[in-house]
C-alpha cells in the first residue's frame, strides 16, 4: 500500500497550484460538492488550500453513482490534470482521471448560519473550517515567533509546576483541585517559581497553560489560556518594557511574513497592525492615563482602583499601537510588585493595553525583594505567611533587582486575526459556560 502511494506520489494542493499543469495527484477532504446528470464539481481541501476539481461522467461510468453521492468532507484521492481557470475558486483546477473514495461522510453536521453556541457545540468539526484553520495557523506562526524572539535573546527555556499550593494574583481567581485530601490549586501563572529558577538562569521564558477561575463572560477571558512569561535579573521596569515591545513587534512581523493568505481568508485588515511595526508604543503612568480620561473621554476614574475594561476600551480609541500604562496604585496590585520609591503610592508595574477595544494584553512589573514589605503586603491581602516561606527564602540569598511579565497568548493571536472573541484564537476554549468538547 504504502509502495503503491509512493508511485502515486501525492502532492499537497498548495505544491499541485505551484505545479500549475500537468499529472497531479492530491488527496484531503471535500470541502464542497454539485452535481448535473453529466459533471460532478468537488472542492476539495487539504491542510494547505483547496481546489477545484471536475469529474466526467463519460469518464466514470462505473463509479458514478459513488462520486455523485460523495457528501461535504468525505475524504477522497484524485489524479488529474490541473490547469490555471480563472473561474475557479483558487485559480485552478483539475481535470480528473481517478477518484477513490477513502472515508465517507455522511450530512457533515455543519451547515452555513449556525449560531457561535452551536459552532461551539461542534468545535471539534468546526475545526476544519477555513477561518479556524486560519486561525490555527496562524496561532503556530505566533507560538513559533514567540519561542524564536525569547532564544534569539539567550533566554533559557523553564517550566513550573501547574499543582501548586496557594497562588500569585488574585484569590478568588484560583481553581482549587482535590489532591489526596488535601486543597491544591491550578498555577495562575509560573512566576514565584520562575523567581526562584532566574538565580540560577538569569534570562528565562516559558509558554504554558494558566488557570483562572474568571466569573467574567467577556470576549477577552477563558479560564484556561496560554500564558508567555519571562522573568530576566538585573533589569528596571523600562527595560522589561522593551522587551516586551520588541517581542510583539516581532511576532507581528513574522505573521504579517508568513500568514498574508490566513489574514486574507480571516478579512483581516493588515494595515491595523503596521502601525505597531512602525511607531514606538507611548509609555504613560496611571495617573496621566485617568487624566487623559478625564479630559478626553470624560470619564472619571476614582484613584485607586484598577482600570476596568470599559475605561481601556474608551483610552484606547485614542491609539493605533498598544500603550504602556505604568504606575498603577500598589494597593490594588499583587503583592509582589514594589513600591515605586520615586511615587510611593505606586508600584513599579505595568500593563500593555492593544488597540482595536483589545485592552490589557500584557501584564509586568519589578518584582520585590525585602522581605517586610512582602509580608505586610501578603497580610493585608490575608494571606498565611507560612505558605511563602520558600518565596522569601528565594530573596534572602543574594537579592537582585528583576522582574518580568506575563502575556496573554490568545488575547495577542484575537487581536493579530482582528476576532470578536477569544474564544476562536484557541482550539478548544475553556470559559465558564464552555467545558466541552
Ligand atoms: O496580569 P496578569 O495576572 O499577570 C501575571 O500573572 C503575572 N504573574 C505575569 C508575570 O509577570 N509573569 O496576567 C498576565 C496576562 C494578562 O495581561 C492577560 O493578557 C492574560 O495574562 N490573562 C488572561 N488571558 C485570557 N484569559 C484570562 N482569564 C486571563 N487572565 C490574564
Amino acid at each position: 500500500m504504502l509502495l503503491l502511494r509512493l508511485i502515486m506520489g501525492f502532492i499537497s494542493i498548495k505544491d499541485a497550484m505551484k505545479k500549475g499543469k500537468g499529472k497531479v495527484a492530491v488527496r484531503g477532504w471535500v470541502y464542497r460538492e454539485r452535481g448535473s446528470n453529466e459533471l460532478k464539481f468537488i472542492v476539495l481541501r487539504d491542510s494547505s488550500d483547496i481546489i477545484q476539481c471536475v469529474l466526467k461522467k463519460q469518464k466514470f461510468e462505473k463509479q458514478w453513482s459513488e462520486i455523485d453521492a460523495v457528501q461535504v468532507e468525505a475524504s477522497v484521492e484524485i489524479e488529474g490534470t490541473i490547469k490555471l481557470d480563472k473561474r475557479a475558486p483558487t485559480g485552478y483546477e483539475i481535470q480528473v482521471d481517478k477518484f477513490k473514495l477513502i472515508g465517507e461522510s455522511n450530512e457533515f453536521p455543519i451547515q452555513k448560519d449556525l449560531n457561535e453556541e452551536l459552532l461551539g457545540d461542534r468545535r471539534h468539526l468546526w475545526l476544519r473550517s477555513r477561518k479556524m484553520t486560519a486561525i490555527l495557523k496562524i496561532r503556530s506562526s505566533v507560538i513559533g515567533a514567540l519561542h524564536e524572539y525569547f532564544r534569539s535573546k539567550g533566554f533559557y527555556e523553564f517550566q513550573s509546576p501547574i499543582i501548586i499550593p496557594g497562588g500569585a494574583e488574585e484569590g478568588p481567581t484560583l481553581f482549587e483541585i482535590k489532591y489526596f485530601g488535601k486543597k491544591m490549586y491550578l498555577a495562575q501563572t509560573w512566576q514565584l517559581y520562575a523567581e526562584a529558577a532566574m538565580y540560577a538562569l538569569e534570562k528565562i521564558y516559558c509558554m504554558a497553560p494558566s488557570f483562572r477561575a474568571e466569573e467574567s463572560k467577556t470576549s477577552r477571558h477563558l479560564t484556561e489560556y496560554w500564558h508567555t512569561e519571562m522573568e530576566v535579573a538585573w533589569l528596571n521596569l523600562n527595560e522589561i518594557m522593551d522587551y516586551a515591545e520588541e517581542m510583539i513587534k516581532h511576532v507581528i512581523r513574522k505573521v504579517l511574513k508568513e500568514n498574508k493568505k490566513e489574514l486574507a481568508i480571516l478579512e483581516r485588515d493588515v494595515k491595523k497592525l503596521e502601525p505597531s511595526l512602525k511607531k514606538k508604543f507611548p509609555r504613560f503612568t496611571y495617573d496621566q492615563v485617568l487624566k487623559f480620561l478625564n479630559d478626553k473621554k470624560k470619564m472619571k476614574v476614582e484613584w485607586g482602583k484598577d482600570l476596568r475594561t470599559i475605561e481601556e476600551e474608551k483610552l484606547m480609541e485614542l491609539y493605533d499601537t498598544p500603550i504602556f500604562v505604568t504606575n498603577y496604585p500598589k494597593e490594588a496590585m499583587a503583592f509582589y510588585k514594589p513600591r515605586d520609591k520615586a511615587n510611593p503610592k505606586t508600584a513599579c508595574c505595568f500593563d500593555l493595553l492593544g488597540p482595536e477595544g483589545n485592552g490589557e494584553l500584557i501584564g509586568g512589573s519589578e518584582r520585590d525583594t525585602n522581605i517586610e514589605e512582602l509580608k505586610k503586603s501578603l497580610k493585608e491581602k490575608g494571606e498565611k505567611l507560612e505558605d511563602y516561606q520558600y518565596y522569601f527564602d528565594i530573596h534572602s540569598y543574594g537579592a537582585i533587582p528583576h522582574g518580568g511579565f506575563g502575556l496573554g497568548t490568545e488575547r495577542l493571536i484575537k487581536w493579530i486575526c482582528g476576532l470578536d472573541t477569544i474564544k476562536d484564537a484557541i482550539a478548544f476554549p475553556r470559559t465558564m459556560t464552555r467545558t466541552s468538547p
